[in-house]
């Protein structure tokens, strides 16, 4: 009877082990069978009762079944160790031979692209980038520029007033009174930022757009420095032999005053429709800086003098790219900015 109860305990666990799917499985069938509870460690207990020769017999036969289940129950282990180091091995594995993905890369806005160059080229020549603020009084916008309330200039730039008085910069030239009033001269500096106007906006006007002005003083600066400069400026930035030429022109903060026009760089003078059929571009104001702008940022105009010039960077971006449309530049459209 002992004998049978053994044979089927073994058959059973067998089964069992052989079933069991986890380790928390093998746990229960070794606790079944094998632990204090467990069926074969009953047996092993009930041994006392028995005759001596019976119990010799169990015992070596139920000793016996219990070594069998350690070895099953341990191959099992084994087995299902295996089995869930190769699922994760499998779950993790990378071909390391798939070529990888290609991040995509932003890029720099292509005024930001401009911004970047010009200062680059301006550094190259000694001058410094300056900032300054873009909500701007009216004496540094307008009076210091020596451009007094009542004077009709006022009306070259349509001006967006705030409520307190203050307004939004119309041009960068306000930082020349703002830097010279800091600095000792000799100055060279130049100004990137953004300027507003209060106008209808179309291809060619946009309500805010980006200037860079220009200033350099000292004791003895000359119309003959400026071209210099400034043709060394145009050359670098558009990567070719670049000819300026100087008109008359009015500027309320200069005198005398230039309109300065580009050899067209798209068709080098041959006349395109970016020049107009003229084989030049109007690129930019400038002129000696006024004695008066230079008085009302405290200094003496008998000792000092310098060129300044001030030019749209939206507009040396255009030129450059042949964009047809400022407002582009503002739009956010990435078929456009993706071109850059
Ligand atoms: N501020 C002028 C404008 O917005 C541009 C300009 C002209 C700047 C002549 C200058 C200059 O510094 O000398 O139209």
């Amino acid at each position: 009877m002992a004998k049978i109860h053994l044979k089927t305990t073994k058959k059973r666990a067998e089964k069992e082990i052989k079933k069991s799917k986890n380790l928390i499985e093998l746990n229960q069938i070794f606790k079944r069978y094998l632990g204090k509870q467990g069926k074969v460690s009953q047996i092993l207990g009930s041994l006392a009762k028995m005759s001596e020769k019976k119990r010799l017999k169990m015992s070596k036969e139920a000793n016996e079944l219990k070594a069998f289940l350690i070895l099953e129950l341990d191959a099992k282990t084994q087995e299902i160790k295996e089995e869930v180091r190769k699922s994760a091995e499998e779950a993790e594995w990378v071909d390391i031979t798939i070529p990888g993905k290609k991040p995509v890369f932003g890029h720099l806005h292509p005024l930001t692209q401009t911004k970047k160059k010009i200062e680059e080229i301006f550094q190259s020549m000694g001058f410094s980038v300056i900032d300054g603020p873009e909500i701007e009084t009216e004496w540094y916008n307008f009076d210091a520029l020596n451009i007094p309330k009542d004077h009709p200039a006022r009306d070259m730039w349509d001006t967006f007033y705030l409520k307190t008085g203050l307004l939004l910069r119309t041009h960068t030239s306000p930082v020349q009174v703002r830097y010279i009033e800091r600095r000792n001269p000799p100055l060279k500096i130049i100004v990137p930022g953004r300027i507003f106007r209060h106008e209808a906006t179309d291809a060619s006007h946009e309500i805010n757009f980006y200037q860079v002005e220009g200033l350099m003083l000292d004791k003895e600066v000359s119309v003959a420095n400026f071209k210099a400069v400034i043709e060394e400026f145009f050359k670098k930035f558009f990567e070719k032999d670049i000819n300026i030429r100087l008109r008359p022109s009015y500027f309320p903060f200069t005198e005398p005053s230039f309109e300065i026009d580009l050899s067209c760089p798209i068709c080098s003078g041959k006349e395109c429709s970016v020049c107009k059929q003229t084989g030049w571009i109007e690129i930019m104001g400038s002129g000696m800086i006024h004695p008066n702008v230079l008085k009302n940022s405290g200094l003496n105009p008998r000792n000092w003098q310098g060129f300044a010039f001030g030019m749209g960077l939206d507009r040396l971006t255009m030129i450059k790219y042949k964009i047809n449309d400022i407002r582009l530049f503002y739009s956010g459209d990435l078929r456009f900015l993706n071109q850059f």
